[in-house]
């Protein structure tokens, strides 16, 4: 399939995630340590709260445990990845429960939907592998354009014991820092940039540790045909039915796809 990765082949991956999930590390990348992945499920829960069912675009999904999460709680989710070792893993556990989820082969960077494809889009556990603000830009843009309503996205804040003690054994020559860590005030601007608004950020333990989940909502004028109403902040969980879509129903692709380039 085309696909943004098609632009940038033959160069320098300007970021080592991008090209390094291959099927040793995309599987090496499943065995992760259980509590430390059941406590990201449950950051990615927490966020989710404050999500009203609809389409999801899972990117990137990995090997599928988010859109495996989502689905089970009724949200029809669309998974994307660059790697195809990781979307054979995510297709793999897809079939093994039972659900009814698209996966795709998509670049970040670049992604081939419509505009406003998704009621909702989550980026988890990738921002803070790009190395520079032109690739977080280009990246928010496209998740911000490709949504309708909210982004949800992960990041490393520098503000917590273990990015302050990551950084000291850095500079004490002691260990590498292999991820950037963002401040919330500089995500922020990105999605202001894309007229986007910080509805909440969710630390997965205050203070200590440095991965936060913050939801994004469409800042809306409310002066076109689909404008949405006024913003609830509190989106209450009551709204969810909870319901498994395991029920065999195929769900409907992405809305739409962005014209090819
Ligand atoms: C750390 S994994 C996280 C996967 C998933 N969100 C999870 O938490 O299980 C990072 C993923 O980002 C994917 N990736 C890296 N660069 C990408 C890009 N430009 N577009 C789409 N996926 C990308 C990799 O293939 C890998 O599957």
């Amino acid at each position: 399939m085309s696909c943004g990765a098609v632009s940038v082949e033959g160069k320098k991956p300007a970021y080592r995630a991008r090209v390094n999930y291959n099927p040793k590390k995309a599987w090496k990348y499943q065995a992760r340590r259980e509590g430390k992945h059941r406590a990201e499920l449950r950051l990615v829960e927490r966020a989710f709260q404050l999500i009203p069912p609809g389409t999801v675009l899972d990117a990137p999904c990995g090997g599928g445990r988010l859109a495996l999460l989502l689905a089970k709680k009724g949200y029809r989710v669309t998974g994307a990845d660059l790697s195809e070792a990781m979307l054979a893993i995510a297709r793999e556990n897809i079939q093994k429960a039972g659900l009814s989820v698209a996966v795709e082969r998509e670049d970040l960077e670049n992604l081939s939907y419509g505009d406003r494809s998704f009621d909702a889009v989550i980026c988890f556990r990738l921002f803070h592998h790009f190395p520079t603000r032109e690739i977080r830009t280009r990246v928010v843009r496209e998740l911000c354009r490709v949504a309708n309503r909210f982004v949800i996205l992960s990041f490393f804040s520098p503000y917590s014991f273990t990015s302050a003690k990551r950084r000291l054994r850095a500079t004490l020559g002691l260990g590498k820092l292999h991820h950037h860590q963002t401040p919330l005030s500089e995500v922020k601007r990105y999605f202001r940039n894309a007229e986007f608004r910080l509805v909440k950020d969710f630390a997965q333990f205050p203070v200590w540790h440095t991965l936060h989940l913050a939801v994004f909502e469409r800042n809306e004028t409310g002066n076109h045909p689909g404008a949405l109403p006024a913003v609830t902040l509190a989106i209450s969980a009551s709204h969810h039915d909870n319901k498994s879509n395991g029920s065999g129903r195929k769900l409907p692709p992405a809305l739409g796809r962005k014209s090819e380039q």
